[in-house]
C-alpha cells in the first residue's frame, strides 16, 4: 500500500472493503494507490508529485510531445481480459483511471533488478542522448509490443522477436518528439523487435560488428520473450475490481452516471448551481488551456449509450464518448452483412483519415463526441466533422431532457451547444440510404478525404481538410456526376462547410475541362477563409488543388470496368504524368539508412563506439533531472509573469481582486532584491541582463515578476491570471524592425577584436567580374525546443548560503549572477548540474534568470523555491536564434567563378547584448567556406525591443551557410549553369583557404573538403540520380524532385576548461569536468579518456576499466571556472583536462608501481591503489586545460547531398534521401559523433523546413505551443539517411586527433532547402510552359526559410491548377479550330 502525500491528496492503506467511496484506486507499476484528489488533477501531476515514478516527463502539457506517455491497462472482469493502450498522462484525469493499472518505463525494469530488453536495446542502438524523451519512447514501443501479441491471427514470431512489423515499430513512436537524435537510432531500436526485420538493415549498435552473421547478431541482441513480459494489470487489482459491488456514481467532485437518466439528473443538479464540466477524454484541455476552475466533473464514459457502437441496416451509430481509436477499429471492422460494399470504402477512408488525428496516446483518450462538440461550440478545426459531414452524418442530442436528432450540418449551424446540452451519438449512414434518393442503381461511389498538414502521419492540425463523396455513372461521352457532396474544413472558417454552390453546379454534369475549370472558379470564390486567417491564399489554393485532385481523374483516364469503378482503378488508371493518386501505396514511413564509421584501437577504449554513459537509466527512467529531485519540505513553486508589451511603463502587477490568489505566497519583483544585491538575471562578457524589468519593460516576454505558490499548478494559474497595468506615455515608439533600428542607430557595439577582417579588395574583385547582381534575404528565428524546459531548484542553506540545482550549460556563470543578485559572496553559492534535458544553447544564458529568480525568492522567503517553466512561458521568454536581413552584391565571371562579394547584414539581437556581439565573427567563420575572391561586409548588431536572442546550436553559423548557398544559386541561375558546378568552381584551394582562414586553416593534409566532395559524388550517385530526377520531372506534373550537394567549412574555438580526477580506495575513479552532459555524450568521451590514460599504467585487472569510472555532476564550488558548455568543443576540452589529471596521477603512482612490481608477481590496479592510499600518495588531481593560442581555432569539413520531392498541389516536401560525409578527425567515440551528426542535421531540417517562431506585431511570441511550432518528427526526416563519419586520422594539434561534431553538421541541412529550391524551379518551369512563357533562365527567386508548405506552394504557383487547365483548354480550343 502506498501513502500519498501532498496538500490535496490523502492516503490510505486500507483494502477495498473499507475503501472510501470518494477515493480512486489504481496501480502504478504494480503498486496500489488509493487517492482522493481534486477532480482536475492529471495523472502526470499525480505521478510526478506523489509517486517515485519520475520517468513520466512533463514537456508540453498539451498532448503534443509524448514525453508523458504511460501504458494504461483496463481489466474486463466478465471476459477476464486486459486491454492496454498508451495515453498522454498530461491530459488524463486521475479520476478517470479508477481500477486501471498504469505502467511506466520504471515498471519494465531497472538498474537493480535488471533492465528490460527495450531499455537495453535503446541503449545499445545509441537511441538516447539527453534522455528526456526516452521513457516516453520506451512506453510507446512497449505498448506496440503488447498490442502486437494480441494479434492472434499473426503467426508466432521467431525467438527473440515480437509479432510487431517493421512499419508498426516505426509508427509506434510517431507521436513522440525527440530533439536530440534525429530519430534514426530510435527507429532502429524499435525495429529490432519486429518479426519481419532484416537485422542487416539496422544501424550501428553496441551488440554486433558489421559483417557478423544474422545468427551471431541475434544471439548478441538482448533477448526478448513476449511470453515472460511485464505484468500490466496486477492480480490484487483484478480481485478488487471483481469484488467491487458497484461503481460509485458520485465521488466528491466527480460524477459517474451510468444511465442517461442519472446523467440528466446530475446535469440538472450541478450545472445550474456550480461550475461543472462534462468530460470524456479531457484532451480538449490540450488545446483550450482552460483557466476556469470546475468544482464538478461529470464523466460521460460510463453511460453505456454514450460508450457503445452499434450498427443496423441504415448505418453505424458511434456513442459520443467512444474514443477515436475505438471508432477507427469499428470502422475498419469488416462485417459480412451483405449490405452495399460502398460502406466499406467510406468507413475505411474515414478510419484512415482519423488515424492522422493527433497521436495514438491522444486518440486512445479523445472521444469522437468531444471533438464534434469542440468544433460546434468552440470552432475547433476538426477533421472528424469534415469527414462526417461529407457522408451526411446525423447527431443525437439530449437538451433539457429532450432528444433531438439533427443533421450534422444543421447542428453546426445552430448556436454553440449550451453546456447543459449533451451530444449522445453520431450516426454515419450507409451510403445506400442516400443512394436511392439521388442516384441510379448503376452509379458508382467515389469517396476521398484530404488533409494538408506539416506532418504526414498527423500530430499536426491541418491547414485544410476536405472530404468528397460523389455518385458517378458512365455516359457515352464521359463520366456523369449524379450527386456530389463537397466538404471543406479547418481553412479559417468557424465550421467545416459543404460547398453547395459547386455541388449544385456539378450535379448532373459530364466532367469536362470546362466543367472542371468552372467548378474550380466557383469553389475559389465561395470557400473563403475569414479575415485574419494565416496563409489564407494558400488555403484557398488547397481548396482548388483537392477538388482538382478528386475530379480530374474522372475526366482523364478513368475506365469504367464492367463491374464498376473501384477506388483502386480510380487511383491507378492514370497516366504517369497525371498521376494524382494520393500516395496510398507508399507508406509515410519505412526508413532506411547506412552508417559508415571507422573505429580505431590506437587509444583504446577512446575511439570505440561504446554506449552512452547513463543511457540505460535514461531509458528506465531512473536518470534524475532537476525537476525529478524531490521537493524539500516547505518548498514553493515559481512561475514568471512576463510583459506582453514591447516598451511600456509597468505601473502595477496585480490580481483581479487585488489580493493574492489561494495558495500564492508572494509575488517577487525587482523591489525584492536585497540591499547590496543587483537586479541581474544573466551575464556574458558583453554585459548583464536585468532579472526583472524595473519600471519600464523593454520587450514583450521580459520577466516582470515571479509568483511563488504552493504548487506549480497554482503558480502557473496565478501567473496567467495576473494583470499588468501598463502606460506608454512619453516613451516613444518601440524599435521592432531592423529598419527602425538602423534609422535610430540602435546598435550594440562589437569589440574590435571580435570584428572579423575584410578579405581582399572588393572594388578590384568587382572590376574583374563579368556580371554583377544583388539581392536581399530575410531569415527568421528558431526556438530550442529542448524537451525539458527551463528549470531550477534553490534551497537556502546555513549561514546565508544558497544551493541551486539548475539545468544549465554554464553553472559557473549563474553562480556569480546569483551571488551578485543576492549581494552575497560567491563562496556562499553552490550550483549543481547533473544532466540537462536538452540545451542547444538555450540553457546557457537563458537558464540563468530562472535559477537566479528561484534563488532570489528562496532568499527572500527563506524557503526552498523551484520552478519548471511551462512550455508557453518558455517559448515566449526564450529568445532563440537571431533573425537577420542580408543584402548582398556579388560579382562573377561567366564561368561561375565569383570574384567579389559584399554583404550588408543586420542582426536582430533584441533588447540585451547577450552573446550577440560574437555573431559577426561566427558568421564569417562559416561564410568563408567558399573562395569569394574578395569579401567585404558591414555587419550591424541591432538593439531592438524584442526579447534578446541568444546562442542556439550553430549560432550565427547556420544563417551564413544559407546565405552562401543563396548566392551560389543566384549566380548559377543568372548563368544558367548547374549550381553544383558553380559551387565546385568556388571551393577553396588550400592557398585560398589559408587566405580566408589565416589562423585556423591547419595543414594541407587536414583540408579534407575536396576529397569529401569527390567521395560524396560516388557514394551518393549524384550524377546518376540527377539524370533520373530529370526524367522524373519530365514525366510528372504534380510531383517535382530536386537534388543538391553542399559543402561546409565550420570554424570552432577550443576554450579553457578544468578537470579533476580522484581515485578512491577501492580503485574506482570519480571524475569532474567543467563540461555539462547535455546529451551530447560528453561524459562518455571523458570516461573513455580516463580509462585510456589511467589504463596505460598497465596493471592487472584493468580489462573493464571503463566500469570503474564515474563522471559526477558539475558542482560550481568543487570545480571552479567550468565556463560554458558550448561551441562543439567542450567534450574534447574536458577530455584534455582529464588527460592532464590522469597523467599527473600516473606520474604519482609510477614509483610505487615500480616498487610493488618488484615485490609481487602480479600487481593489480586495486592493490596499487590501496597501497597508494596507505602510503599517502595524493590520488586526486585537478587541472585547467588552456589551449594553445595558435591552434585553439580549427576548421571542420563536411558535405551533404539531399534529394526531395515536392507536391506542387499542396506544397508538401518529402525528403527522399540525404547522404552526409563529415570529418570527425579520429573520432573519440564514433557512435556518439554519429548521433551528433544525425541529430544536428535533423535540427537543421527543422530550421530550414518547418519551424516558424512567429511573433505578433508587438514582438510577443505567438508560436508558443506544440500546436503552432513544428519540429521534425519521425515522418519528416529523410526516408533514406546515409552518414559516413570520416576518420581523417592525422591532426597533431587536436585532442587525440579528434574533431568536433556538435554543431557543424546542422549547417548541412541547407542541402534539403537547396534541393527544395531545385524542385520548385522545376515546378515553375512547368508553370511557365503552361503559361507560354519562355524558359526560366535568368529568373531567380528566393525561397524563404523555413520552406513550409505554404512557402513551397506559393512559389510553385497558387494558380498551378488553373494554369494547367487553361493550358489544356487552349490546346483543346486550338485543336477544334
Ligand atoms: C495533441 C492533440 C492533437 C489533436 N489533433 C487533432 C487533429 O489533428 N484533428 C482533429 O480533428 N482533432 C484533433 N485533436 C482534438 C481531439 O480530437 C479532441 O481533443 C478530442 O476528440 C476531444 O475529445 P475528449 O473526449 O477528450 O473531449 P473532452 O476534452 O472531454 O471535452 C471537450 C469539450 O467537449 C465537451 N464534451 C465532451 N463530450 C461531450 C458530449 N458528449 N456532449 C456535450 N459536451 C461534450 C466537454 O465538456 C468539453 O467542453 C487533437 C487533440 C490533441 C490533444
Ligand atoms: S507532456 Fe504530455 S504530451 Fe507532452
Ligand atoms: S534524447 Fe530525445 S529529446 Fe533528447
Amino acid at each position: 500500500m502506498e501513502t500519498v502525500g501532498g496538500s490535496r491528496t490523502s492516503s490510505s492503506t486500507r483494502t477495498n472493503k473499507d475503501k472510501d467511496d470518494d477515493d480512486v484506486v489504481f496501480a502504478v507499476n504494480g503498486k496500489r494507490y488509493e487517492v482522493s484528489c481534486e477532480a482536475s488533477t492529471t495523472l502526470l501531476e499525480f505521478l510526478r508529485c506523489h509517486t517515485p515514478f519520475k520517468s513520466v516527463k512533463l514537456s508540453c502539457g498539451e498532448g503534443g510531445c509524448g514525453a508523458c506517455v504511460v501504458l494504461l491497462s483496463n481489466y474486463d472482469p466478465v471476459l477476464k481480459t486486459v486491454k492496454s493502450y498508451t495515453v498522454s498522462s498530461c491530459l488524463t484525469l486521475v479520476h478517470s483511471v479508477d481500477y486501471c493499472s498504469i505502467t511506466t518505463t520504471e515498471g519494465l525494469g531497472n538498474s537493480r533488478d535488471g533492465f528490460h530488453p527495450i531499455h537495453e536495446r535503446f541503449s545499445g542502438f545509441h537511441a538516447s542522448q539527453c534522455g528526456f524523451c526516452t521513457p516516453g519512447m520506451c512506453v510507446s514501443l512497449f505498448s506496440a509490443l503488447v498490442n502486437a501479441e494480441e494479434e492472434k491471427q499473426r503467426p508466432d514470431p521467431p525467438p527473440g522477436f515480437s509479432k510487431l512489423t517493421v512499419l508498426e515499430a516505426e509508427k509506434a513512436i510517431s507521436g513522440n518528439l525527440c530533439r536530440c537524435t534525429g530519430y534514426r537510432p530510435i527507429a532502429d531500436a524499435c525495429k529490432s523487435f519486429a518479426a519481419d526485420v532484416d537485422l542487416e538493415d539496422l544501424g550501428i549498435n553496441s551488440f554486433w560488428r558489421k559483417g557478423e552473421s544474422n545468427g551471431d547478431k541475434l544471439s548478441k541482441l538482448p533477448f526478448y520473450n513476449p511470453k515472460d513480459d511485464v505484468c500490466t494489470y496486477p492480480k490484487f487489482l483484478k480481485s478488487e475490481l471483481e469484488s467491487a459491488m458497484y461503481l460509485n456514481p458520485h465521488k466528491k467532485s466527480w460524477y459517474n452516471p451510468l444511465t442517461l437518466e442519472e446523467l440528466q439528473n446530475f446535469t440538472d443538479l450541478k450545472l445550474s448551481t456550480t461550475p461543472t464540466k462534462l468530460v470524456a477524454g479531457n484532451t480538449g484541455i490540450g488545446y483550450y488551456k482552460e483557466l476556469n476552475q470546475y468544482e464538478n466533473y461529470i464523466n460521460l464514459r460510463n453511460v453505456s449509450e454514450l460508450s457503445s457502437i452499434s450498427r443496423d441496416e441504415t448505418g453505424i451509430v458511434i456513442g459520443a464518448a467512444v474514443t477515436i481509436s475505438k471508432a477507427i477499429s469499428a470502422l475498419k471492422e469488416k462485417v459480412e452483412d451483405g449490405l452495399c460494399s460502398d460502406k466499406e470504402l467510406i468507413f475505411t477512408k474515414i478510419a484512415e483519415h482519423m488515424e492522422k488525428i493527433a497521436s495514438e496516446p491522444v486518440r486512445n483518450l479523445a472521444s469522437v463526441g468531444g471533438n464534434v462538440v469542440m468544433a460546434q461550440r468552440n470552432y475547433f478545426p476538426s477533421d472528424i466533422v469534415t469527414v462526417l459531414l461529407a457522408v451526411s452524418s446525423t447527431v443525437d442530442l439530449l437538451i433539457d431532457r429532450k432528444r433531438q436528432i439533427l443533421s450534422l450540418e444543421d447542428f453546426l449551424s445552430k448556436p454553440p451547444l449550451d453546456h447543459r446540452g449533451v451530444l449522445l451519438s453520431i450516426k454515419i449512414p450507409f451510403s445506400s440510404s442516400f443512394r436511392s434518393t439521388f442516384t441510379t442503381e448503376s452509379s458508382k461511389l467515389v469517396f476521398e478525404t484530404y488533409r494538408a498538414a506539416p506532418r504526414p502521419l498527423g500530430n499536426a492540425l491541418p491547414y485544410l481538410n476536405a472530404a468528397f463523396l460523389a455518385f458517378i455513372s458512365q455516359s457515352r461521352i464521359g463520366v456523369v456526376i449524379n450527386k456530389i457532396q463537397l466538404v471543406f474544413g479547418a481553412f479559417g472558417a468557424k465550421h467545416a462547410r459543404r460547398a453547395r454552390e459547386a455541388e449544385e453546379y456539378l450535379a448532373g454534369k459530364i466532367i469536362s475541362l470546362n466543367v472542371l475549370y468552372e467548378a474550380i472558379n466557383i469553389i475559389r470564390a465561395t470557400v473563403i477563409s475569414e479575415d485574419g486567417t494565416s496563409d489564407a491564399m494558400y488555403r484557398t489554393s488547397l481548396v482548388v488543388s483537392y477538388l482538382f485532385e478528386y475530379l480530374y481523374p474522372l475526366f482523364n483516364g478513368v475506365v469504367l470496368v464492367s463491374n464498376g469503378l473501384s477506388t483502386q482503378n480510380y487511383a491507378n488508371n492514370l497516366a504517369d504524368g497525371d498521376n494524382l493518386s494520393k500516395d496510398a501505396t507508399k507508406p509515410a514511413l519505412l526508413l532506411s539508412g547506412k552508417q559508415l564509421v571507422k573505429t580505431s584501437r590506437e587509444y583504446y577504449p577512446v575511439g570505440q563506439p561504446i554506449v552512452k554513459s547513463g543511457a540505460s537509466i535514461q531509458a528506465s527512467g531512473e536518470a534524475i533531472y532537476v525537476d525529478d529531485i524531490p521537493s524539500p519540505s516547505n518548498c514553493l513553486h515559481g512561475a514568471f509573469i512576463y510583459s506582453t508589451k514591447p516598451l511600456a511603463r509597468v505601473q502595477n502587477v496585480r490580481f483581479k481582486d487585488r489580493s493574492l490568489p489561494d495558495g500564492v505566497t508572494a509575488v517577487i519583483t525587482y523591489k525584492d532584491i536585497p540591499s547590496g544585491g543587483e537586479n541581474i538575471g544573466s551575464k556574458t562578457i558583453f554585459g548583464t541582463e536585468p532579472l526583472f524589468a524595473d519600471d519600464i519593460t523593454s520587450c514583450a516576454g521580459q520577466c516582470l515578476a515571479l509568483v511563488a505558490a504552493d504548487t506549480q499548478k497554482l503558480a502557473d494559474r496565478a501567473a496567467s491570471l495576473s494583470i499588468v497595468d501598463y502606460d506608454t506615455d512619453n516613451l516613444g515608439l518601440p524599435i521592432l524592425t531592423l529598419e527602425e533600428a538602423v534609422e535610430k542607430s540602435s546598435f550594440f557595439e562589437v569589440p574590435p577584436f571580435l570584428y572579423p577582417a575584410q578579405i581582399g579588395d572588393f572594388s578590384k574583385g568587382m572590376a574583374e567580374a563579368d556580371h554583377k547582381i544583388n539581392s536581399e534575404i530575410k531569415l527568421g528565428s528558431q526556438y530550442y525546443f529542448y524537451m525539458e524546459t527551463q528549470t531550477a531548484l534553490a534551497i537556502p542553506d546555513e549561514d546565508n548560503c544558497m544551493v541551486v540545482y539548475s539545468s544549465i550549460q554554464c553553472p559557473e556563470y549563474v553562480h556569480s549572477v546569483i551571488a551578485r543578485c543576492l549581494g552575497i559572496p560567491e563562496h556562499n553559492v553552490r550550483v549543481i548540474t547533473r544532466r540537462v534535458g536538452g540545451g542547444f544553447g538555450g540553457k546557457a544564458i537563458k537558464a540563468m534568470p530562472v535559477a537566479t529568480a528561484c534563488a532570489l525568492a528562496a532568499h527572500k522567503l527563506r524557503r526552498p523555491v523551484r520552478m519548471y517553466l511551462n512550455r508557453k512561458t518558455d517559448m515566449i521568454m526564450a529568445g532563440g536564434r537571431h533573425p537577420m536581413k542580408i543584402t548582398y552584391d556579388v560579382g562573377f565571371k561567366s564561368d561561375g567563378k565569383i570574384t567579389a562579394l559584399h554583404l550588408y547584414i543586420l542582426i536582430n539581437a533584441g533588447m540585451c547584448a547577450d552573446i550577440s556581439p560574437v555573431l559577426p565573427s561566427n558568421m564569417l567563420g562559416v561564410l568563408k567556406k567558399y573562395d569569394w575572391g574578395a569579401l567585404s561586409f558591414d555587419i550591424k548588431v541591432c538593439k531592438t525591443n524584442h526579447s534578446n536572442k541568444s546562442a542556439m546550436r550553430a549560432p550565427g553559423e547556420v544563417q551564413p551557410s544559407f546565405i552562401a548557398e543563396a548566392v551560389m544559386e543566384h549566380v548559377a541561375s543568372m548563368l544558367s549553369m548547374e549550381v553544383d558546378s558553380v559551387r565546385y568552381r568556388n571551393l577553396h584551394t588550400f592557398d585560398s583557404l589559408n587566405l580566408f582562414y589565416k589562423h585556423s586553416a591547419g595543414e594541407l593534409v587536414e583540408y579534407t573538403l575536396p576529397s569529401i566532395w569527390d567521395k560524396l559524388q560516388i557514394s551518393s550517385s549524384i550524377s546518376q540520380r540527377t539524370k533520373k530526377i530529370q526524367q522524373f520531372n519530365q514525366k510528372n506534373l504534380w510531383k517535382k524532385r530536386g537534388i543538391s550537394r553542399v559543402p561546409i567549412v565550420h570554424e570552432v574555438t577550443v576554450r579553457p576548461t578544468p578537470g579533476k580526477v580522484s581515485i578512491l580506495s577501492d580503485g574506482s575513479i570519480v571524475v569532474e569536468v567543467g563540461g555539462i552532459e547535455l546529451g551530447q555524450g560528453l561524459w562518455t568521451k571523458v570516461k573513455q579518456m580516463t580509462a585510456y590514460v589511467l589504463g596505460s599504467i598497465q596493471c592487472d585487472g584493468i580489462e573493464n576499466f571503463l566500469d570503474k569510472v564515474r563522471i559526477v555532476q558539475a558542482d560550481s564550488l568543487s570545480l571552479i571556472q567550468g565556463g560554458f558548455t558550448a561551441g562543439s568543443t567542450t567534450s574534447e576540452a574536458s577530455c584534455e583536462a582529464v588527460r592532464i589529471c590522469c597523467n599527473i596521477l600516473i606520474e604519482r603512482l609510477a614509483p610505487l608501481k615500480e616498487k610493488l612490481q618488484g615485490q609481487m608477481i602480479s600487481l593489480t590496479w586495486d592493490t596499487l591503489v590501496l597501497q597508494a592510499h596507505m602510503q599517502a600518495v595524493n590520488l586526486s588531481a585537478s587541472s585547467y586545460f588552456v589551449p594553445d593560442f595558435n591552434s585553439m581555432q580549427y576548421l571542420n569539413y563536411g558535405a551533404a547531398v539531399s534529394e526531395v520531392e515536392i507536391n506542387t498541389l499542396t506544397g508538401e516536401t518529402t525528403i527522399l534521401r540525404s547522404d552526409i560525409i563529415y570529418d570527425c578527425g579520429q573520432s573519440l567515440n564514433p557512435a556518439v559523433d554519429l548521433g551528433q551528426i544525425e541529430g544536428a542535421f535533423v535540427q537543421g531540417i527543422g530550421f530550414f523546413m518547418s519551424e516558424e517562431y512567429l511573433t505578433n506585431s508587438d514582438g510577443l511570441v505567438v508560436a508558443d505551443s506544440t500546436w503552432t511550432y513544428k519540429i521534425p518528427t519521425i515522418d519528416t526526416i529523410p526516408k533514406q539517411f546515409n552518414v559516413e563519419v570520416l576518420n581523417s586520422e592525422h591532426h597533431k594539434n587536436r585532442v587525440l586527433s579528434s574533431k568536433a561534431s556538435g554543431e557543424p553538421p546542422l549547417l548541412l541541412a541547407v542541402s534539403v532547402h537547396c534541393a527544395t529550391r531545385a524542385a520548385i524551379k522545376e515546378a515553375r518551369k512547368q508553370l511557365r510552359s503552361w503559361n507560354n512563357l519562355s524558359d526560366e533562365c535568368n529568373v531567380s527567386f528566393q525561397v524563404d526559410v523555413p520552406a513550409t508548405m505554404p512557402v513551397v506552394k506559393r512559389l510553385c504557383g497558387l494558380n498551378y491548377v488553373e494554369s494547367y487547365l487553361k493550358h489544356l483548354l487552349s490546346h483543346e480550343g486550338s485543336k477544334q479550330s
